[in-house]
């Protein structure tokens, strides 16, 4: 426990951003999560890895359903990190975000800084969450300026 605490305190010392991995059910809704264990770990061929918890809503859906989409939160949607880090039962029903379904069926939360369209390619059980690695099928760019998750709460940066 000790080595838990210490160890969340050691990565909050390392700054990321903050997506939304988004994944229909098959009940036919979206489901998103906020996350920031996302990585670009090949260019050719396009591969993006994702850590999903293995109790969360999303791990099955994203297991079982293959497509899922990445999207990377703006700095003034802190709000809508904040809600879908809540977990889904807790959650209003009220989505604080709009969708649209992309051409190869992937559920796109509007207005973020930019979303990649992924299809699974391959999946690893690592400790108690699974690594997701996902080919990235299509990019969508928005505008603004990246959300950054440090020592445990949101923050921007300033352009370079
Ligand atoms: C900044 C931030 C980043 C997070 N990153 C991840 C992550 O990469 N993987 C993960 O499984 N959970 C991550 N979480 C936790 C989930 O967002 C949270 O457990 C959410 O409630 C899951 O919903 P569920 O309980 O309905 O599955 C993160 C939370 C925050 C606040």
């Amino acid at each position: 426990m000790v080595m838990e605490e210490e160890l969340r305190r050691i990565w909050g010392l390392f700054p990321t951003g903050v997506t939304l991995v988004s994944a229909v059910g098959s009940d036919g809704r979206v489901y998103s999560m906020t996350a920031n264990s996302v990585t670009s770990v090949s260019l050719e061929p396009p591969l993006v890895l994702v850590c999903v918890g293995h109790e969360r809503t999303i791990h099955d859906l994203i297991a079982e359903g293959g497509k899922f989409s990445v999207s990377f939160l703006t700095s003034d949607q802190g709000d809508l990190a904040l809600h879908f880090a809540i977990s889904t039962n807790d959650r209003s029903e009220d989505s604080p975000v709009e969708y649209r379904t992309s051409a190869s069926g992937v559920p796109l939360p509007q207005d973020c800084l930019a979303s990649l369209e992924c299809q699974l390619e391959m999946s690893h059980q690592a400790g108690d969450h699974t690594i997701f690695l996902g080919r990235v099928l299509e990019l969508n760019r928005g505008e603004g300026r990246p959300l950054v998750f440090y020592r445990g709460g949101f923050t921007k940066v300033e352009e370079p």
